[in-house]
């Protein structure tokens, strides 16, 4: 884990906003975040559920796309504050979808308390599958 620093709370404070509006009628767990672009840019997003429940969307890819409709790939850092009591961390398909777009951004975890924790994304997902590795792919785009 990683000192909390200041950037760190403001960008919080983005995510905790953005939390009273999830739509989360089925699991009644709430989440917020906020995504901080190298432009500078904060695009914040909640979790979206459905009664298909796999269609439903976390909060983190939620602001992930609006950043990258707007144009801003470039991504430094992502909170996220849920209902939890202990600090909320991205779920797994939340890991990936972020890691496509920096795997060393900062993650700022909150939860219902004041506690809260910092961390890098390779740390939660370590050896994440990347880009790279498609470039391995010798046959690639190449006619059979
Ligand atoms: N959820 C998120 O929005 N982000 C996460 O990283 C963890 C889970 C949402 C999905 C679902 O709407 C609710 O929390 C309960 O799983």
């Amino acid at each position: 884990m990683r000192d909390v620093t200041q950037p760190d709370l403001a960008l919080l404070a983005f995510a905790r906003e953005a939390k009273p509006n999830a739509y989360a009628p089925y699991s009644d767990f709430r989440v917020g975040a906020a995504v901080y672009a190298s432009s500078g840019d904060i695009f914040q997003g909640v979790n979206v559920e459905n009664a298909a429940y796999g269609s439903s969307l976390c909060a983190e890819r939620g602001a992930l796309m609006a950043a990258v409709a707007a144009g801003c790939t470039d991504i430094d850092a992502v909170a996220l504050a849920g209902d939890s009591e202990t600090p909320t961390v991205p779920c797994g398909a939340c890991r990936q979808a972020l890691a496509e777009f920096n795997p060393q951004m900062r993650v700022i975890m909150g939860g219902r308390t004041d506690e809260v924790l910092v961390t890098t994304l390779d740390s939660l997902l370590p050896d994440a599958f990347v880009r790279g590795y498609l470039d391995q792919d010798e046959g690639a785009g190449a006619a059979e």
